[in-house]
């Protein structure tokens, strides 16, 4: 089967063709430039651009799948969660496609879309396994007993991990997004410089908090002089992405005990840290645990994960009617 893929639920125009739910024809994504002078991303500003490039962006997607229109047998389109305006992109022109072309629309959940980049690279990845889902909109811990069943064990209660990356590049002067800035920069900096706090909650607990971290970093900085802030910028970055890992890296090991499973998956743009990466490696082998991530290009966001979910639920006879409508705060509940 193949389905078009179309997202749009933040400041990535992407489009993908999938074969059969894992073999990727094409997965073009446009990332839109126009908010990096802000310094994050201006909602109004991304509904425009998604506008602009949601015809070219599809049709390089179909062109470089070498299919038609008339070929494409399903198009699954991010609903949610994300911003109203953007999702409202995608969805219509989704929408505009499976009307005219006679074929389902099958609306995805963000979150689930991530998790697909698990099973897109993993193919013999076979839940139950625990997600890490962590991105610039998300941190969240999922248990994903099946594919479409889903359990979720903790959220963020403030800032998401990605969003803390950013507003602490910010604070540091090293340029948006923030966590491929850091996560480049930190090797050559002292990790152990200064020991920031890491908030793991109440005993038991897998919900996240990031924005104490990045207020103690924000307080730290305009303490050092400018010459100090020079000669450390790249230690206080190597020193909160640390405590960043350190928190993430323990709750997921937690999890997967409390769940009593032995695989734990990352996913979503902070997957691509390599420093996250190596530590949970180390400490998973330590438990015995198996690790999967997705490449680099399928952590953050894309249209190929949205196809690969559309995939799984349409062959399932799961599709959604032409009046489904964009969910902000769309919340990832059990067989979504
Ligand atoms: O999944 P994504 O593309 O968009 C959302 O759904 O939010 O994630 C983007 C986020 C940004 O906050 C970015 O700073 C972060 O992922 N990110 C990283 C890295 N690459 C992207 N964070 C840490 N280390 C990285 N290498
Ligand atoms: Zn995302």
């Amino acid at each position: 089967m193949l389905i078009l893929g179309i997202e749009t639920s933040c400041d990535e125009t992407a489009a993908s063709v999938v074969n059969g739910g894992n073999e990727i024809l094409s997965n073009v994504v446009y990332s839109q430039m126009v908010h990096d002078k802000y310094g994050g991303v201006v909602p109004e500003l991304a509904s425009r651009e998604h506008i602009r490039a949601v015809v070219p962006v599809v049709n390089q997607a179909l062109g470089q799948a070498n299919a038609s229109l008339a070929e494409i047998e399903g198009v699954a389109v991010t609903y949610g969660p994300g911003l109203v305006g953007s999702l409202l992109i995608g969805l219509s022109y989704s929408k505009a496609i499976s009307y005219s072309q006679e074929i389902p629309l099958i609306g995805i959940n963000h979150i689930e879309g991530h998790i697909f980049a698990d099973f897109l690279e993993h193919p013999k990845i076979s839940p139950p396994f625990v997600c890490l889902v962590i991105s610039g909109g998300h941190s969240n811990l999922i248990y994903v007993a099946g594919k479409g069943d889903y359990e979720l064990m903790g959220q963020t209660r403030d800032d998401a991990a990605g969003e803390a990356f950013d507003k602490v590049a910010k604070v540091l002067n090293l340029g948006y997004p923030g966590g491929p800035a850091i996560d480049e920069v930190s090797p050559k900096g002292k990790s152990d410089f200064f020991k920031f706090p890491r908030a793991y909650l109440e005993e038991g607990s897998f919900d996240f908090s990031f924005s104490g971290l990045k207020t103690a970093v924000a307080i730290y900085v305009s303490r050092l002089s400018e010459e100090e802030l020079e000669n450390h910028r790249i230690d206080v970055a190597a020193s909160f992405q640390e405590a960043v890992v350190d928190v993430l890296v323990e709750k997921g090991i937690q999890a997967c005990l409390a769940k009593d499973t032995s695989k734990i998956a990352l996913a979503g743009g902070v997957a691509r840290n390599r420093r996250l990466r190596k530590r949970l490696r180390e400490e998973a082998e330590k438990q015995r645990l198996e690790v999967f991530y997705p490449s680099p290009i399928l952590c953050t966001d894309n249209a190929a994960m949205i196809a690969a979910a559309g995939d799984f639920h349409l062959s399932r006879g799961r599709a959604s009617n032409l009046d489904l409508n964009a969910v902000p705060h769309a919340s990832l509940t059990a067989g979504n």
